[in-house]
């Protein structure tokens, strides 16, 4: 069972990882996460967040060009839905894949950043509800769009809270993430090899 959250440490008002997490990052800092040598998985996990960092930035981009009245929501609904659908699927996908596999994997094979893997893990569950929310008024929308609704604007509208605000989350789970994660498989190796 998992410690009971430190509400300072909530993904939602954290500004980074405490001190105590940071050890590994110290022994392998970022500036030498660039080398063509760093190990391969950890390479994938750092191209697979970029995806998820580069998704995201797309989908803020084309609610700005409705927002600044551009576009109609149908047009938008048209890029935007499939978007997101292929980014949650992705999103969701890696969060299984981490939470299932990688992290109990990574825990045992560092126990000393076990609080910090848990930490992890509960971010995917607060990041869990935001995929909900997504989903949730992304068909919203897709159902206004597909009915003829006059309301389809208003869809656009708390589609695009719920985004605001999963996107400094998201970000911010990543950058943690990776500093933890990447030092240890760049160091230790992968685990599941
Ligand atoms: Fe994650
Ligand atoms: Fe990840």
């Amino acid at each position: 069972m998992s410690e009971p959250p430190d509400d300072a440490l909530t993904l939602a008002s954290r500004p980074g990882l405490p001190a105590d997490y940071l050890y590994l990052r110290e022994a392998f800092p970022r500036e030498r996460w660039t080398t063509g040598a760093l190990h391969p998985t950890a390479r994938r996990w750092l191209h697979m967040h970029g995806g998820f960092r580069a998704h995201q930035a797309e989908m803020g981009a084309m609610v700005e060009v409705w927002r600044a009245d551009a576009i109609d929501a149908p047009t938008l609904h048209r890029t935007l839905i499939p978007a997101l659908q292929q980014f949650l699927q992705h999103l969701d996908g890696h969060h299984r894949i981490e939470s299932g596999h990688y992290f109990p994997a990574l825990r045992r094979l560092e126990p000393r950043i076990a609080a910090g893997i848990e930490l992890l893990d509960r971010d995917h569950d607060a990041i869990h509800a935001h995929i909900e929310a997504m989903v949730r008024t992304g068909r919203a929308l897709h159902e206004a769009v597909a009915g003829g609704a006059t309301d389809a604007g208003d869809r656009v509208e708390r589609l695009a809270e719920v985004l605001d605000l999963a996107g400094p989350q998201l970000a911010r789970h990543l950058d943690d993430e990776e500093d933890i994660v990447i030092p240890l498989i760049a160091l230790r190796g992968d685990p599941l090899e």
